[in-house]
């Protein structure tokens, strides 16, 4: 029997019409499998990555231990489809859920854009930022870099570079945020959080006492542990415990004979032991050594990974028992918690979109404008008057097309190409990259239309000085150029700039000194110019924010986050340890990797030990060029009335603004611990900056947390106030505090205050 086409649709359509309307049938829909346990949002991340890890092999558990290589950093290297240009990158599990993570070095702006067409923000440099000591502005910092982040497709940042400055002469001090353990702990922390605050993973590099370049990857940081535990680990400890990162990023060099990345004391007990840090170690790029040992002593994550330490050398350890089952759980527990944590996984990557360029400038602009730090202003020569300036001379720097920025892996492209020459590409390792912000440009548009502005190079005093002589003022941009991999020699400014400047300056009376640096630099002209500030590395709104500083549009508010020394004989270590005559950046030597020199050698910071930077200056009563906390204002601001309370926990002062105009203030509170400490120096404590109308008076409180007040006992591995007398000291700079008061606390918390 057959039956016609439409004979079988009648027949169906009879056979259901009792049960359902027609019209009102639903599609015959397959039912949808309920998420997966862990895409529960109500669990928390730990209990959400147990579920996910529950359902992972072995080999995928090895998987998500170690990068896939070194990618697009090598060329010729394998680039897995789903990389994305990057400097690391680790597969995810399609199958459970679970994103690839891909890693972006992002310390001042996202590295690499220019490779895949994109752009990215150049904010001036983390020692910049410092300069603000604010902690809104690091935290704005943090967020343009994860916003950027993410509308590239990365998940993970590589930024956040947080060792001390111990050594002024570093190569990647630009990266770093001071030489003061709180400063530098408050803002990077703020900073990772600005980064994590757009689902971006963020990290904290490079842990720790990666505190000079030369011989990174041999030199073995000798450091007693109360130092450690009362400089660079604090720095690391306060960063930790704000931002809690997804990463920490162990270093190149050994501490106290263990590298960095098998290195049991800083891993296992500091790290993840004392201060409950629950994210994921990761190795700097090729700084693993070992499987067992690293494994063992608390590494999460062998970067890039072609070394293959993490990789079946894992696998076959845990096999074999030498590395238990439990760690690896744990390796893997603590990234998928830590993607969980900061929604990496809730939010994967969108779609890539163009980031938002104008956002981007405005934020570093007004970053830097609060990080320029004003040195030296004689006869109030700045700001400059529009309407009073007719001629100009600027001089050097390429201050006609750019400003610098440092190299390195933190170096971001520069949009259209390195502004001094288009045609040497947007970056390249080892080569100064000027951004398209001309100081020149914006000084123009400021000055009045007839005035004379003329520019020189500066690269032949000579004719520099002449074009200086015949102008009203001259206006010198000197720059320092530095880069991971290397350091400097000397505080001085590299490629005959002294001469430069004291050329100039024996010209023209009304000279002014533009700085763009990495770090700290002599300036043995000083005395014989007028008016100098320091831009530090002022990122794609530098050229902008600077003459607004010299015109007045905006009152200099930056203070030192580092001291400036006079000469290197005043520094506690006169000669960078190891570094030999070869000639490389600035008469650094060229050659820092361990291929070079072979041999590892100690670098003895229990010289200086706990009295890092300005602290060494005070306790050997040397007269620093520029001291620490340090800046000018157009304003100046009086302090008065200063009361502690009695658990030593706050300190309240009047500050008044005594001038004219409108300023920002950092006022400052010190604290030298009583003598039984052998801490014979004060101690940065807390700060408020304040903004202050003229005339206007506010008082500020500013908290202590008692760790400052406190020292590392090693004998019971804890933290103690020793009890005694405590004076408290507050003001505008390390080296000007006219407020003091001293206060007696007996350990515990029976505290009496004593007056001066
Ligand atoms: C640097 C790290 C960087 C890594 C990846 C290393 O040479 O020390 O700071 O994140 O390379 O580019």
């Amino acid at each position: 029997m057959s039956f016609s086409r439409t004979a079988v649709v009648t027949l169906i359509a009879l056979a259901i019409a009792p049960i359902v309307p027609l019209a009102a049938q639903p599609p015959a829909a397959a039912p949808k499998p309920a998420p997966p346990a862990w895409m529960n949002p109500a669990l928390d991340s730990d209990t959400r990555a147990d579920l996910m890890i529950h359902e992972m092999t072995l080999d995928e558990k090895i998987q998500l231990v170690h990068g896939d290589g070194w990618g697009v950093l090598r060329s010729g290297a394998f680039v897995n489809a789903r990389h994305n240009g990057g400097a690391g990158f680790v597969p995810g599990i399609p199958r459970l859920g679970l994103p690839d993570i891909n890693l972006a070095d992002s310390a001042y702006g996202v590295r690499m854009a220019a490779l895949q067409g994109r752009y990215a923000t150049a904010l001036p440099s983390v020692l910049g930022m410092s300069a603000s000591w604010d902690p809104d502005a690091a935290f704005l910092y943090g967020s343009v870099i994860g916003r950027e982040l993410r509308a590239m497709g990365f998940n993970m940042s590589i930024g956040g570079g947080m060792d001390l400055i111990r050594e002024p002469r570093n190569g990647r001090n630009f990266e770093y945020a001071s030489e003061d353990p709180i400063l530098s702990g408050i803002l990077v922390g703020q900073l990772a959080r600005g980064v994590q605050s757009n689902h971006i993973m963020g990290d904290i590099k490079h842990y720790a006492v990666n505190d000079q370049e030369t011989g990174r990857n041999i030199l073995d940081a000798v450091i007693d542990k109360r130092t450690l535990r009362e400089t660079d680990l604090l720095a690391f400890q306060i960063a930790i415990n704000l931002a809690k990162p997804a990463g920490v990023m162990c270093a190149y060099n050994h501490i106290n004979g263990d590298y960095s990345c098998e290195n049991d004391y800083t891993l296992n007990q500091v790290l993840k032991r004392d201060w409950n840090f629950k994210g994921f170690v990761l190795s700097d790029w090729g700084g693993t050594h070992s499987t067992v040992k690293a494994a063992l002593a608390g590494l999460d994550q062998d970067q890039p990974g072609d070394d293959n330490f993490f990789s079946d050398p894992l696998k076959q350890a845990v096999l074999a028992g030498t590395v238990p089952q439990s760690r690896l759980d744990d390796m893997v527990h603590r990234i998928v918690r830590s993607m969980f944590a900061v929604g990496a996984i809730d939010n994967p990557p969108l779609p890539r979109r163009v980031v938002d360029p104008f956002r981007g400038r405005d934020d570093a602009q007004k970053i830097e404008e609060e990080s320029i730090v004003l040195l030296q202003n004689s006869g109030n020569l700045l700001p400059l008057s529009s309407s009073a300036v007719h001629s100009i001379a600027i001089i050097g720097g390429h201050a006609d097309v750019g400003v610098l920025s440092g190299g390195g892996s933190a170096q971001v492209d520069s949009p259209g190409g390195n502004a001094i020459d288009p045609t040497m590409g947007a970056s390249a390792w080892g080569k100064a990259v000027y951004f398209p912000s001309s100081p020149l440009r914006y000084i123009r548009e400021q000055a009045q239309p007839s005035a004379a502005i003329a520019y020189d190079p500066g690269t032949d005093p000579a004719a520099a000085a002449k074009a200086a002589a015949s102008a009203q003022l001259a206006i010198v941009f000197v720059t320092q150029w530095m880069s991971e991999g290397q350091d400097s020699a000397t505080l001085s400014l590299p490629d005959n700039q002294d001469a430069l400047v004291a050329a100039v300056a024996a010209a023209n009376p009304n000279t002014i000194v533009v700085l763009e640096n990495g770090g700290p630099v002599s300036m043995p002209w000083a005395p014989n110019v007028k008016a100098i500030l320091e831009s530090w590395y002022p990122g794609i709104g530098g050229g902008q924010a600077i003459a607004n500083i010299l015109f007045g549009r905006v009152n200099p508010s930056g203070k030192l986050p580092v001291t400036f020394a006079a000469t290197e004989s005043d520094l506690p270590h006169p000669k960078v340890t190891g570094l030999t005559p070869r000639t490389g950046n600035n008469g650094a030597d060229a050659g820092t990797q361990a291929r070079e020199r072979p041999q590892e050698f100690p670098v003895d910071y229990n010289v200086e030990g706990m009295a890092v930077g300005y602290r060494w200056f005070q306790q050997k009563n040397i007269q620093p060029l520029f001291p620490f906390g340090f800046g000018l204002s157009y304003t100046h601001f009086a302090y008065t009335n200063l009361k502690v309370s009695s658990d030593a926990k706050s300190v309240t002062f009047d500050l008044r603004n005594t001038g004219a105009q409108a300023g920002d203030e950092i006022a400052q509170v010190y604290v030298t611990l009583p003598a039984t400490a052998g801490e014979p120096f004060r101690k940065l404590a807390g700060w408020k900056r304040v903004a202050l109308a003229p005339g206007a008076t506010q008082t500020v409180e500013v908290t202590i947390d008692p760790l400052y007040l406190s020292t590392y006992s090693t004998a019971t591995d804890s933290w103690t106030r020793p009890a005694g007398t405590y004076l408290i000291e507050v003001g505008g700079s390390s080296a000007s505090l006219p407020l003091h008061e001293k206060i007696s606390l007996e350990s515990g918390s029976s505290v009496a205050v004593t007056l001066p």
